[in-house]
């Protein structure tokens, strides 16, 4: 993807933590070196803590009525899931930023997966299986762990972004992790920023996705 191609990234925040919270801060260096590669580009934020709810009975009974025979108030039950997808399926770039909760991914994150897979707009059924509807496109996967190394047999986080990622159709996942936070929260955000810079070197930018 070249740079002027890149008109719009969505920013997904899970961590219940603001001011001190590794994710947000390496998600904001993401965001700068992005904005660097791509002036005036619009970045929408979606910050999930406190601000997502679960699907529900209705949802459920709403998503599985076909879009022709939904009711205005099966319509309403989905407006937020279709309002997500609809950030994400128009995203050019996304970051999403997460810290490990439990040995996996905050709840607030899973809802927010539970809201944008949705059968005939993000992924369908075909004869093999189903098959993701997104257009492939850049995710950068900011990670924090206090103690679990990533890709070990205690992370559940990671792998599982990636499946569910590309059950939906998006496969260029760029992952920035900082781990084990708790024993050295600095030299764990360093390592973390030496991985930003394989993604998004300061000095080549102006020139990538
Ligand atoms: C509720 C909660 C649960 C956590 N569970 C784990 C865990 O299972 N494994 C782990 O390595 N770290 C765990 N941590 C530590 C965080 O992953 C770590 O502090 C991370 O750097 C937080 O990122 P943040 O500063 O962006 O919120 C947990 C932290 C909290 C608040």
């Amino acid at each position: 993807m070249t740079s002027n191609q890149v008109r719009k990234i969505l920013r997904i925040d899970s961590s219940s933590s603001y001011s001190h919270s590794v994710t947000r801060r390496l998600g904001d260096e993401v965001i700068r070196r992005l904005g660097l590669a791509n002036q005036g580009v619009d970045v929408v934020c979606r910050d999930l803590s406190n601000s997502i709810g679960f699907i529900s009975e209705s949802w459920v009974q709403s998503n599985l009525t076909s879009p022709v025979e939904r009711t205005r108030a099966q319509e309403e039950v989905l407006a937020d899931s279709d309002r997500l997808v609809h950030e994400l399926v128009t995203a050019d770039v996304v970051l999403i930023t997460a810290p490990v909760y439990n040995f996996s991914i905050p709840a607030a994150l899973k809802a927010w997966i539970d809201m944008i897979c949705r059968a005939r707009l993000t992924f369908h059924y075909t004869e093999n299986g189903p098959e993701g509807l997104l257009k492939d496109r850049p995710v950068y996967l900011v990670l924090a762990s206090g103690g679990v190394t990533f890709g070990s047999s205690a992370d559940f986080a990671s792998g599982y972004l990636r499946h569910i990622l590309g059950f939906i159709g998006i496969r260029d996942v760029r992952l920035i992790y900082a781990e084990g936070t708790n024993a050295n929260a600095s030299a764990s955000e360093n390592a973390a920023h030496e991985m930003l810079e394989q993604w998004l070197p300061v000095e080549t930018s102006t020139a990538v996705a």
